[in-house]
């Protein structure tokens, strides 16, 4: 049999997975821009390791020649959201690029239909378009989504299943399933408090949009003012921003920004 050449062959999996991890953190992006609140938390990418690739292709009987038509998570990309109810969004997401730049071959929802392990994500497998050197290529790739909580419940069990070479004890497994369960009750409560949630996370944005602005418009008037009116504002702006009232500093962004424009030094 012919002997693999593993970085060759991998090279365009390590591009498919780059490109959809810049895409999809530019859609967290965009979110935050537009100061929505972002179904997507974090994006991980990942190319399976060879010995994986091996141990994977062994344990489903797929032959040497047939594993980069056959293993479907070579490419692999992990999206981790907040609420189970971002999922679907991010899932929705995903079904708008179909006929785009990916077609969806495969989806698996074991959100709603729970592993007997415990363990719950929605698994998307598709084909990415990327560019190659001899045109586009189409790289088969699985995009999983979870929610923090799943993810955490997740990667413990992994690393136990490794420990265990996939033979868990039994007071284990019930163990880790107790555990599955108490991460679904957090998911559950913290979607009652889904709305507080993300207020919060809003304001904790915009007041570091704020001081962003005004820290960038006292620096630029230090230039081209006297020092004395500058570190008066300095002094207000660190009283405004201990008393913590958003109000005030959004009126005090307003007021410097105003001078700033009077010296055409502001920051836009
Ligand atoms: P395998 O990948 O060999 O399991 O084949 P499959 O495609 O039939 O499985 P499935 O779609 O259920 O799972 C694919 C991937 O989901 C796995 O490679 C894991 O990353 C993850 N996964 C599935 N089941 C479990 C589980 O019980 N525990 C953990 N930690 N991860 C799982
Ligand atoms: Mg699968």
């Amino acid at each position: 049999m012919e002997l693999i050449n593993w970085e060759e062959k991998l090279l365009p999996y390590r591009q498919a997975v780059d490109e959809l991890v810049v895409k999809l953190e530019n859609i967290k992006r965009e979110y935050e821009t537009f100061k929505l609140a972002s179904p997507i938390e974090e994006v991980h990418g990942r190319v399976k390791s060879v010995a994986s690739i091996l141990d994977k292709a062994s344990r489903r009987n797929i032959p040497m020649e047939n594993i980069f038509d056959e293993l479907e998570d070579i490419a692999g990309i992990r999206i981790i959201c907040r609420f189970v109810e971002d999922i679907e969004r991010v899932v929705n997401i995903i079904r708008k690029r179909q006929g785009l730049d990916l077609n969806i071959i495969q989806e698996e929802d074991y959100v709603t239909n729970t592993k007997a392990s415990g363990y719950r994500s929605y698994h998307i497998t598709i084909r990415y378009a990327m560019a190659a050197l001899d045109g586009t290529k189409s790289i088969m790739c699985e995009i999983q989504i979870r929610t923090m909580a799943m993810n955490f419940w997740a990667s413990i069990e992994h690393s136990l299943r490794y420990k265990y070479s996939g033979n868990l004890p039994d007071t284990l497994k019930t163990r880790l399933r107790n555990c599955a369960d108490a991460a679904f009750q957090l998911d559950t409560e913290m979607a009652t408090i889904r709305d507080d949630i993300i207020e919060a996370k809003l304001i904790s944005q915009t007041k570091n949009n704020l001081v962003d602005n005004i820290v960038k418009n006292l620096h630029n008037l230090h230039y081209m003012t006297n020092m004395e009116k500058v570190s008066g504002l300095n002094r207000r702006f660190i009283e405004i921003y201990q008393d913590g009232d958003l109000d005030e500093l959004k009126a005090f962004d307003n007021k410097v920004s105003t001078i700033a424009k009077l010296y055409k030094v502001e920051y836009v």
